[in-house]
């Protein structure tokens, strides 16, 4: 059968395609006992290849922990983190934007590899659950033959670069961002400055201030666009946010300079993250955020460090040069604008309407959202939506950070036959953006660290407020719900009107599922400001919670008065009262349902709790780069087998350069990639300083790389290749030597 990687292979850009093969060699030595567990599980989050609930290999039935028996036997992915468990597979999708191909193939992977879902994150991306590691690569591959990446998708690097799905579009805005973010995703992707951190950096994009567009205030960057007029010209720039972040402490971003013209949003950027790979917190994960480096420095002191780095950051064309040539991620339309005839016009048609669809900045032209409840689409929901688009909009489609699906460029005149179509997906509801809409985190279903059903709540939530939605008052339709299945807050609660973040609390000796209230966030100026916590509720009872808050909000706010303004002017005791009756459980034999999470009948329980891989392993980039080695020593060991013995040498030295080279990078970072470079930069560093030299066996194992340098090119057969793979065996175990040896002096 052909594989898919010979399928694919020529549609799949060269480095994509060698890095996929160096993930599926990664799992081979994993298997084999060759990888460290640490560095393996490091490596697959930087591909996107995530844990997931139950991966331990146990599962709680409620009262005890029930061992989950997988073929593997002890075999592991990460620490305590079972091979052949299910896992989740986080797909990059920048600032949301989708082909009508891409959304083709993730029906199918979703179909064939997964549980038939495509769930829509709040950032933007796709995740599947329920993926055997050992169908990533392949899964990679499809993608990738279409231009998607899982690259980067967790781990501590740069993860998704978000922007407002309308961007382009819409009336507000100072200029479409789309592009930036585009140009800045690729750009980010693998840089050797972006791949040294304690923990992640999230960045994103918005086109004005005020609307929630990109919610740049709680991400680690955030830029928004801005327009100047300099020496007399207009030009485009960036208000650049830094510090910014949700977790179970909320930090607003905070401005390090009003105006970044578009040419040096790159620099900045890097400079940013120069600075926190190099004096971030690695070793005690819950501080090391970039907030949390800003915040022990100072912001002047940030700001004066970021500049300097920024000086002498060596120049790269592809700062501007994006500028310069076709800009990806611009959108047009297929079909020319017209207006919306007379009706009559099908049934539910203008409700759906007057809450769905916006005119976009170009006449003739509107957005379309499609609620997709919980992110959820199925695979033939995916397929509609492509059949939807290749009709009305070509590939003009994003994903939104609400968890649904915008069509762009929508003739007026087709909305109609646009909402039947999506009726008969079941994708027509008219709830977008609206209290109906919940955004909920994956919590308690699939993920590790979920404390409670933030899924389940949000289902329940979603099914009862849509029956009662057309009684709602105005202002309370208005309002958004977003659920946490614990503090960490994936859900965006903070962002919310009305946030809740899973909690467990031990009732009278049984363990009871409570939801943590949260009130008085804001979505609009980007997510300027976080809600206050005001006491846990019972999950049963958080229904109740949401209609006793806003009664108490449509009977006592002021003429045109916003929530967020209300719960600030009654204060917290006063709306603490509201909900002190709803925190009463009645006894486990009067109702047992308070003892059960929603959806779940289990006896509830937080036996389930895992170590998440939210902050992955820290490893740094030399142990990387010394891992990496070790990776190539072994290709060379397959070359040689094969009967390849020049190919064999090769990569034997390749194996020896780049230990050289994560030794060097930790003194120079900027060391070029190329064998002289690093050579003379390791001689001068390591060797004539004697850094390098073996205890008992002095410059022996820097000879043989100096040696296998002089002789590179010359021919070698079986023998000699096989010498030079045992040389560079011996210089990598030397440069592990070397690198520990450092560690001590540093920790002295
Ligand atoms: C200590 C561990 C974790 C922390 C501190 C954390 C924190 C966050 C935060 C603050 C966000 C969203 C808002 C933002 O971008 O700032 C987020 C996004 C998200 N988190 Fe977590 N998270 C953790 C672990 C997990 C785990 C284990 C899962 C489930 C597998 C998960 C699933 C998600 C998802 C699906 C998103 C949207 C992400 C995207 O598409 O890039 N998180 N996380
Ligand atoms: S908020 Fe908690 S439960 Fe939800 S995905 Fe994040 S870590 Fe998991």
């Amino acid at each position: 059968m052909t594989s898919w990687k010979e399928k694919l292979g020529s549609q799949i850009q060269d480095d994509w395609g060698e890095e996929i093969d160096v993930f599926a060699q990664q799992m081979v030595l994993r298997r084999q006992g060759k990888l460290a567990e640490k560095i393996f599980a490091e490596t697959r989050l930087r591909r996107g290849v995530y844990g997931q609930r139950y991966d331990n290999g146990k599962r709680n039935d409620g009262l005890q922990d029930r061992a989950l028996a997988f073929p593997c036997g002890d075999a592991t992915k990460g620490p305590g983190t079972v091979w052949d468990a299910p896992g989740m597979l986080r797909i990059k999708i920048p600032y949301g934007a989708l082909t009508i191909e891409q959304v083709e193939v993730l029906a199918d992977l979703s179909e064939e590899y997964s549980d038939n879902i495509s769930h829509i994150t709040t950032r933007q991306d796709i995740q599947y659950h329920y993926i055997h590691i050992e169908d990533s690569p392949d899964l990679m591959r499809r993608l990738a033959a279409t231009g998607i990446t899982t690259r980067e998708a967790c781990g501590n690097v740069v993860r998704n670069v978000t922007a407002c799905p309308f961007a382009g579009v819409c009336g507000g805005e100072a200029f479409d961002v789309s592009t930036y973010a585009d140009a800045l995703t690729f750009f980010i992707l693998g840089h050797p400055d972006c791949q040294d951190f304690g923990r992640k950096i999230k960045i994103a994009f918005s086109g004005c201030e005020t609307s929630p567009c990109g919610l740049t205030m709680f991400h680690d960057i955030g830029l928004i666009a801005k327009r100047r007029i300099v020496d007399g010209i207009p030009k485009n720039g960036f208000a650049f946010y830094v510090g910014g972040g949700l977790g179970s402490v909320p930090s607003q971003a905070k401005l390090l300079n009003e105006f970044v013209p578009e040419e040096e949003i790159f620099p900045v950027t890097l400079a940013v993250c120069r600075v926190f790979g190099r004096l971030g917190e690695k070793d005690n994960r819950t501080r090391a955020r970039l907030k949390f480096l800003i915040k022990s420095l100072g912001m002047d002191e940030f700001t004066r460090l970021v500049e300097q780095e920024r000086k002498i950051l060596p120049h790269d064309e592809r700062w501007a040069g994006y500028l310069k040539g076709p800009q990806q991620g611009l959108s047009k339309p297929t079909k020319e604008p017209s207006t919306l005839a007379e009706g009559p016009y099908p049934d539910g048609f203008k409700e759906w309407v007057a809450v769905n669809v916006k005119a976009q900045r170009q006449v003739g032209y509107a957005t379309v959202t499609a609620v997709c409840p919980l992110g959820d689409l199925s695979a033939n929901q995916m397929r509609s939506v492509a059949d939807i688009a290749r009709v009305y909009v070509g590939d003009n489609i994003r994903l939104t950070v609400e968890q649904n699906l915008v069509f762009r460029w929508v003739t007026e005149q087709d909305l109609p036959a646009l909402f039947v179509a999506l009726q008969e997906a079941g994708l027509a509801q008219p709830s977008a953006g609206t209290i109906v809409d919940v955004t909920s985190c994956p919590g308690t279903d699939t993920c590790k660290l979920g404390h409670a059903s933030s899924r389940g709540l949000a289902a329940v939530l979603r099914e009862q407020l849509a029956a009662i939605n057309s009684q709602l008052d105005e202002a309370v339709k208005e309002l958004r719900i977003k659920v946490s299945g614990c503090f960490n807050s994936c859900g965006q609660h903070h962002a919310a009107d009305i946030g809740f973040y899973g909690v467990g609390r031990k009732v009278r000796g049984y363990m009871v599922p409570h939801f943590q209230v949260v009130l008085g966030g804001q979505w609009d100026n980007n997510a300027g400001s976080f809600g206050l916590a005001i006491g846990a509720v019972p999950s049963r009872n958080i229904p109740l919670a949401v209609r006793v808050i806003t009664t108490h909000f449509v009977e006592g706010r002021e003429p045109g008065e916003k929530f967020k303004d209300f719960i600030q002017r009654l204060g917290k005791p006063a709306v603490k009262k509201w909900i002190k009756e709803l925190t009463a459980i009645p006894a486990y034999d009067v109702d047992r349902s308070f003892y059960s999470d929603w959806g779940d009948s289990r006896e509830y329980s937080t036996g389930d709790l895992g170590i998440g891989e939210c902050a992955g392993e820290v490893v740094t980039l030399a142990e990387f780069g010394l891992s990496e080695s070790e990776r190539q020593v072994f290709d060379a060991q397959l070359h040689l087998d094969k009967g390849v013995p020049e190919e064999a040498a090769q990569a034997a030295f390749k194996a020896m350069l780049t230990a050289a080279r994560s030794l060097v990078r930790i003194e120079n970072i900027d060391v070029p990639d190329q064998a002289e470079h690093i050579v003379t930069e390791f001689r001068n560093r390591y060797h004539e300083t004697r850094v390098f030299h073996d205890p008992f066996a002095g410059a022996k194992f820097t000879n043989y790389f100096f040696r296998q340098y002089e002789e590179q090119g010359t021919d070698v057969d079986h023998e000699t290749a096989h010498h030079r793979i045992e040389e560079a065996q011996l210089f990598i175990e030397a440069a592990y030597g070397c690198y520990a040896r450092l560690g001590a002096t540093a920790a002295a």
